[in-house]
């Protein structure tokens, strides 16, 4: 899940390549790297081990001049996460360098064929394989490099989005893309190349999105990019336009990307639900329910597929869906359904949630979901990413970008939109009783003012309770009904970026094995409200206590119960049962953030990970 960048044009490639990459650094942080055709000195390649802000130390004093470049900040996948594994890698003639998001799958095969015919390999990525067999095609045949690019590519199987340049062409970058997102930008007389479009914004707004098996040429000295495919055919793009300001990809005064988007919620949340949810009218409306009403109302079936915390979202999806609307609904883990053999048919309908609108498991899934025949709805995040591009409908979360590794504001934007989607099909099928859909509409437009109203009350608590709790080696986290989906939530952020081994249970499945785990050193976070199951969670409290663990609960505001009984807690706004997992989520976030900050951990940036995974 690497971060790519390029640019050709009238400016100097350096700044603008390491601001890009530092936009896109959140996809991968293992290494990075620059290449630039320079006048005096030709292919200048820069790359080291560590982030970007290394990459920018270690190319002080050289000559960094030059108006072409690429550039890439790489998760690794193939060979360790050293200098030498970073990209830009350059063949063994010295003529290209290439940068890739991907995984090219045989290219064990191809570097043995290539060792072979006695070309050296200097790392140990598949990447290199990559420029090596372009090199080898285009010195063998004399060929041009797009149609080097083009016979390596019929040769090649896996995923890239990949960009190379040619140090005796330095008026032409070349790249491609198949299953790994790449964007065009085109400005006046100059050209950007990115993984999204955050890299670019800030010179253009005009994008072109590739698809699959597209090539690019992207010419200094033509006013357009020629687009062709693998067979060099023309392929006509659009040129979009986009509406993304700077300031959506900015701190914005935060120390951390998280804790922005932690607190963006109740304004990303009035975002995902403006011009759905009317209080006024008591409706909710969204189009795709409108344009496919016929497909969803008479679903025989759901089945979710999505990855992590998309994952969690879609269990509480499950619930919504299956109360309102009596539908059966199944959630399944996207990496495990595209390779079953699952039983679909037309009557299905497949929801895919997916904050990057990248996952490659999720995107497989469709594939496979589709080919099956079941009608594909996409919940997604990223504009105009892979996975809406491949759903016959769906809807937008509109949370804005969320660049913390660990998702926290998706989340809220996926199980609202399940929310709104949940009411919209009850209501179309006439399986709600309308006062409780007018409440529960009023419920859902309320949402943004509580967590307000919750991020206020909560937010210092929470820090002084983490500064408790950072000894802890374990966590376990209970929640029943709508508030399981949240324990599990829960339990994922504190590992992402504490690096805290935590469990996510059903709170009555605790008795079932984990209760051994409890003694006085066990921090047990319990999501307690005053809900149907209420009675039960008391005594599932009083069993913990009983082995002297520690409780911190999350409790309804006027439950002077548990308070008494917790060793901390925190009070939530009163909402509607079903909607408790918007209010619930924050103190959980919020509390994940406070260890990690406590314990001095890069919680943007949590070791291992990347924010989207187009990888395997
Ligand atoms: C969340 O904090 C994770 N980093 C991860 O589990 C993520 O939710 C998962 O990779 C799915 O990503 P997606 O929503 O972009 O498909
Ligand atoms: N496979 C390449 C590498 O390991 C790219 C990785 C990726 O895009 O995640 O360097």
């Amino acid at each position: 899940m690497c971060g790519i960048v390029g640019y050709i044009g009238k400016r100097q490639a350096y700044p603008i390549l390491i601001k890009g990459l530092k936009r896109l650094e959140y996809r991968g942080y293992d290494s990075a790297g620059i290449a630039l055709i320079t006048e005096q000195s030709g292919l200048q390649v820069y790359k080291t081990k560590g982030k970007v802000a290394d990459l920018e130390k270690h190319a002080e004093g050289k000559d960094i001049s030059g108006t072409i470049g690429i550039a890439h900040t790489r998760w690794a996948t193939h060979g360790e996460p050293t200098s030498t594994n970073a990209h830009p890698h350059v063949s063994s003639t010295g003529r290209l360098a290439i940068i890739h998001n991907g995984i090219i799958e045989n290219y064990a095969v191809l570097k043995d064929q290539l060792k072979e015919k006695g070309i050296e390999f200097h790392s140990d990525t598949d990447t290199e394989v990559l420029v090596q067999l372009i090199d080898y095609i285009r010195t063998k045949k004399e060929l041009d490099l797009l149609t080097s690019v083009r016979i390596a590519l019929h040769q090649v199987i896996g995923a890239y989005a990949m960009a190379i340049i040619d140090k005796d062409n330095p008026d032409q970058i070349i790249a491609a893309r198949q299953s790994s997102p790449l964007v065009v930008g085109i400005g006046d007389g100059e050209f950007f190349l990115g993984s999204d479009a955050s890299p670019i914004i800030e010179y253009t707004n005009k994008v072109v999105y590739l698809d699959d098996q597209d090539i690019a040429v992207i010419d200094r000295n033509k006013e357009n990019v020629e687009f062709v495919n693998i067979h060099n055919e023309t392929i006509e793009h659009e040129i979009k336009k986009i509406n993304l300001n700077l300031s959506q990809i900015e701190k914005g005064g935060y120390p951390h990307f998280m804790l922005k988007e932690i607190f963006e919620q109740p304004e990303s949340l009035k975002d995902c639900m403006r011009g759905r949810v009317n209080v006024d009218l008591n409706n909710v409306v969204l189009s795709a329910v409108i344009d496919y009403r016929k497909e969803l109302i008479n679903a025989r079936r759901f089945i979710i597929v999505a990855c992590g915390t998309s994952w969690h979202a879609g269990l509480i999806g499950k619930q919504l869906l299956e109360n309102f609307c009596q539908i059966p609904v199944e959630v399944e883990y996207a990496s495990e359904f595209r390779y079953s053999n699952p039983v679909i048919n037309n009557q299905d309908v497949v929801i895919a949630i997916s904050q990057s609108g990248e996952t490659a498991d999720t995107l497989a899934a469709v594939e496979l979901a589709k080919k099956k025949g079941a009608f594909i709805f996409g919940i997604c995040n990223a504009i105009g990413s892979s996975i809406p591009r491949a759903t016959q409908t769906g809807c937008y979360i509109h949370v804005g970008p969320e660049i913390g590794v660990a998702s926290t504001k998706a989340f809220t934007g996926q199980v609202t939109v399940l929310t709104m989607l949940s009411l919209a099909i009850a209501k179309a099928r006439g399986t709600i009783d309308i006062r409780e859909y007018e409440e529960l509409v009023k419920g859902l437009n309320d949402i943004p003012e509580k967590q307000k109203e919750l991020l206020n009350s909560c937010n210092e608590k929470i820090h002084e309770i983490s500064k408790i709790f950072t000894y802890a080696r374990n966590f376990l986290y209970l929640g029943r009904g709508y508030n399981y989906p949240v324990a599990l939530e829960g339990a994922l952020k504190l590992k992402e970026i504490s690096y805290i081994h935590a469990e996510g249970y059903p709170a009555a499945e605790m008795k079932h094995g984990p209760i051994a785990l409890i003694d006085e050193e066990m921090p047990v976070v319990i999501i307690a409200t005053k809900n149907a199951l209420y009675d039960k969670l008391m005594s599932n409290i009083q069993e913990i206590k009983a082995r002297k663990g520690r409780v911190i609960a999350l409790v309804s505001e006027d439950d002077e119960k548990v308070k008494a009984l917790a060793d901390e807690y925190i009070e939530l706004p009163k909402t509607l049962e079903c909607l408790e997992p918007l209010l619930a989520t924050i103190p959980l976030q919020l509390l994940a953030y406070y260890i990690a900050i406590c314990k001095g951990k890069n919680v943007d940036q949590p070791r291992n990970l990347a924010k989207s995974v187009t990888v395997e």
